[in-house]
């Protein structure tokens, strides 16, 4: 009998079939196998070349490596990595393109004081030294190397050994052991397995660049999220200059953290303190815009609310929303409207967060609907106002976790007054200088601003 030269992988969760299906019995999407030539030679088990080499060891005869966490210069990616990086660990960075995953990998290449090793398959040599004078040439043992077959770049990545192996990015590896394309589950899966089993033997700390399909998900199979140590995802609008880095699974901290950047002319800046540059500091009060405080994992800072409030032009009113979710301002309209007797219901109603950042906290709520009855009634909220609470469908103002550290984030810089609600909890209220104000229901909120 021959022997079987090509299978049918789904292209979502790398399930292997001989025939075509439908449905995956595996993760159950429908009309994703496609059919890949595969001829392995030799095995691909992980970590170990030869497995007979393993042996069971007691854990407490393990001995702790103390310095396996290496800081980085760059702070940001120190904390999403969860205060350095490890040795041996293998970290995808994903985002859409265009969003600066390469200059932030580049970046880490060239700032570090650390031999580098930065492979490309997607750039020339020429483009990534453009590049990189844009961002500044700092360190001299960064090695580029534009190559894209697997088996080349593990034998330099031999030769030259480096503290940190940079790939842009895994769907563009290709393995001579595996006939398909570059990009196919089956090229991914064994070339990032071959990458691992670098990493983990040579303890070479691993960053994979990988792109992000349609729907948001990494491409390539989610064998590939399930075999790195860490996946960081890389986001913010194209069109603002903020990017947010957040970990969406970490075996060597918490995945509660975020990074900021800022995208400027030379490459991207940290941002340590992102509440100065999201707020606006105009000197004349305006109406409809409201300061919240809210989270972003275990990060306090301070956003901006723009509504704006008119009579409708046709006759079906609209509601526009950028950077908060659509159906929630929709609620909060309906709740203004039913309990608190506001007439919304003939006005266009718009509503922007400053920055381009998206938030999904509830506790941005209260400044939410502060800026929309402030653009109504063209009523500015005095300066030095800060909210942070949750509207429930009662028109009841509801309490929010993590009060503390948001009412220190507001206290630092520099605000009077935060209105939160009463039945907060967990803080201290002698701790703080700033006013805090607890209120029940909105039009509590509306005298303690507007009185
Ligand atoms: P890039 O890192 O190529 O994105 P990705 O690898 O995620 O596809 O980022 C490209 C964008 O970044 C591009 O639109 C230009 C912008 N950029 C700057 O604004 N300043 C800079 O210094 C650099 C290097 C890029
Ligand atoms: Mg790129």
């Amino acid at each position: 009998m021959s022997k079987v030269k090509s299978a049918f992988f789904c292209q979502s969760c790398g399930y292997e079939t001989p025939k075509w299906l439908g449905k995956c019995p595996g993760c159950s999407s429908w009309n994703s196998f496609v059919e890949e030539l595969k001829q392995k030679k030799g095995s691909t088990a992980p970590f170990s070349k030869n497995s007979t080499d393993a042996k069971p060891v007691p854990l407490k005869d393990i001995k702790e490596n103390i310095k396996q966490k290496t800081e980085l210069q760059d702070k940001e990616l120190n904390r999403v990595l969860g205060g350095g990086i490890v040795l041996g660990s293998l970290v995808l960075v994903g985002g859409d393109p265009g969003i600066g995953k390469s200059t932030l990998m580049l970046q880490l290449a060239i700032k570090e004081n650390l031999k580098v090793l930065y492979v490309s398959g997607e750039e020339s040599e020429n483009q990534i030294k453009m590049r990189a004078e844009r961002i500044g040439i700092l360190n001299e043992s960064c090695h580029i190397l534009t190559e894209t077959n697997l088996e080349a770049i593990l034998t330099h990545a031999n030769q030259i050994d480096p503290q940190i192996l940079i790939i842009d990015s895994i769907q563009t590896l290709h393995s001579s052991q595996i006939e398909s394309a570059a990009g196919s589950v089956s090229q991914v899966r064994e070339c990032t397995g071959s990458l691992l089993r670098l990493a983990k033997e040579s303890h070479i700390p691993t960053f994979l660049i990988g792109h992000i399909t349609k729907d948001g998900g990494i491409a390539g199979p989610k064998v590939l999220e399930h075999m790195v140590d860490t996946v960081l995802q890389f986001e913010g609008d194209r069109n603002y200059v903020y990017r947010l880095l957040r970990t969406s699974k970490n075996r060597f901290g918490s995945t509660n953290e975020i990074g900021i950047y800022e995208m400027s002319g030379a490459g991207l800046r940290a941002v340590d303190n992102p509440s100065e540059i999201l707020v606006t500091n105009t000197d004349s009060e305006l109406s409809g815009i409201a300061i919240s405080s809210t989270l972003e994992g275990l990060r306090p800072f301070l956003i901006e609310i723009q509504a704006l409030v008119s009579s409708a032009a046709y006759g079906t009113p609209q509601r526009s929303s950028t950077g908060f979710d659509a159906k929630r301002l929709n609620m909060l309209l309906a709740v203004l409207e039913k309990r608190c007797g506001f007439k919304l219901g003939a006005k266009d109603v718009f509503l922007n967060i400053a920055g381009g950042i998206k938030v999904d906290d509830p506790g941005v709520d209260l400044a939410v609907t502060m800026a929309v009855l402030s653009s109504n009634a063209n009523l500015p909220i005095p300066a030095g106002i800060a909210f942070s609470a949750e509207v429930g469908l009662s028109g009841e103002i509801r309490p929010v976790n993590r009060i503390d550290q948001r009412i220190a984030e507001v206290e630092k810089l520099g605000y009077k007054k935060i209105l939160i609600s009463k039945n907060s909890k967990g803080f201290e209220a002698s701790n703080y200088k700033i006013e805090i104000i607890q209120c029940s229901k909105i039009d509590q909120v509306v005298k303690a601003v507007f009185a």
